[in-house]
């Protein structure tokens, strides 16, 4: 069989991302440009802003991901493009460029949603075995769900509110931890002891997972303790409040394992970076012989090598679409 080159383009979120993957799993070139440095100054992702900046940088970002691969778009079989969920402005920007490119250079497009891109960029690292349960968490989900073979999938469960890293930006915030304080509140995690006291988070018996009750003990533990004059152990708090983030996320994701009767784990989006959740279910998995994968670090967070990598499956099941698709801020998986 010839090899599939698929162009994937990323602008969900605060990342525009052009990536040239083959057959799904072999990455030729990957451009990310982030805009973190502009969205710190305020905090938080400014959507305005970053459909601005999208269109600013999409172009270059584009012919410097051929330039990178030493191709040109002649040998590009198919262009993959998130249409959905993320914030609508940005998705917009990815979208036109994709549908341009396939329009004047007659090739097919493939609709991604990006949570299926999370989960494939751990294909990039070894090719997915089935069945499998998989863990999502970013910043905008938290879900688990279950592969029966590639395309196949079936949500658990997921967040009933705040998705597990909004929890970490909005705690970090309280603690004056620059955006996006994640990586911060996970190192300062290691340095710090768990002596706070915190709510557990829903613990019903199903897959579904509930982060704001979580995030609120921690907001008014620190306005309480501000307004009695005391200073806040900010390392004690990250340990304390990642360590339930940590029992939370593990013990549902085990009892969904044993439940489906499934022998691989693969962790996936921006938190499966957290040095903590990836210590914890390794001991885990190494005690109940499950496989588990993470994406390589610079693969947790938004990229398009996982949107071009998926992008390889839906090709090749004629899940093409013309030129009428249309972005969406919100999708289910399906
Ligand atoms: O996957 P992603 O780029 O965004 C969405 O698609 O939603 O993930 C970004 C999120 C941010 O909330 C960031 O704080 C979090 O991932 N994150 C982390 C870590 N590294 C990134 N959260 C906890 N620990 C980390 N080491
Ligand atoms: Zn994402």
């Amino acid at each position: 069989m010839n090899d599939i080159y698929i162009l994937g383009i990323e602008s969900s979120c605060d990342e525009t991302s052009v990536s040239i993957v083959k057959n799904g799993y072999d990455e030729i070139a990957t451009v990310i440009l982030s805009q973190i440095d502009i969205h710190k100054n305020f905090g938080g992702v400014v959507p305005e802003i970053a459909s601005r900046n999208h269109v600013q940088n999409i172009t270059i970002v584009i012919e410097e991901c051929l330039t990178k691969a030493h191709m040109t778009m002649k040998e590009i079989d198919a262009i993959a493009v998130t249409y959905g969920p993320g914030l609508i402005g940005s998705l917009l920007v990815g979208l036109e460029a994709a549908k341009t490119l396939s329009f004047v250079y007659k090739k097919p497009l493939v609709p991604v949603h990006h949570i299926l891109g999370h989960i494939y960029a751990n294909n990039l690292v070894k090719p997915l075995k089935f069945p499998l349960i998989s863990l999502v968490i970013s910043g905008g989900h938290t879900e688990l769900v279950f592969m029966q073979d590639h395309l196949k999938f079936q949500k658990l469960g997921a967040t009933l509110d705040d998705a597990v890293g909004e929890c970490y930006d909005k705690v970090a915030r309280v603690m004056n931890i620059p955006y996006p304080g994640g990586p911060i509140v996970d190192q300062y995690a290691h340095e710090g002891k768990p002596n706070y006291k915190l709510p557990i988070p829903l613990d019903d018996g199903s897959f579904n997972f509930s982060f704001s009750g979580l995030k609120s003990a921690v907001i008014n533990l620190v306005h309480n303790e501000q307004q009695r004059g005391n200073e806040i152990n900010k390392k004690n708090l990250a340990a304390s409040f990642q360590n339930v983030v940590i029992e939370t996320l593990t013990h549902k994701t085990m009892q969904a394992l044993e439940k489906y009767h499934v022998k691989n784990l693969i962790v996936a989006g921006g938190v499966a970076a957290n040095k903590g959740i990836r210590e914890k279910f390794t001991l885990l998995c190494e005690k109940s012989g499950i496989d588990l994968s993470f994406p390589e670090m610079k693969y947790c967070t938004d990229n398009a090598a996982m949107i071009a990598a998926v992008g390889y499956y839906l090709f090749r099941a004629g899940k093409t679409s013309n030129l009428e698709l249309n972005s969406k801020s919100t999708s289910d998986l399906k």
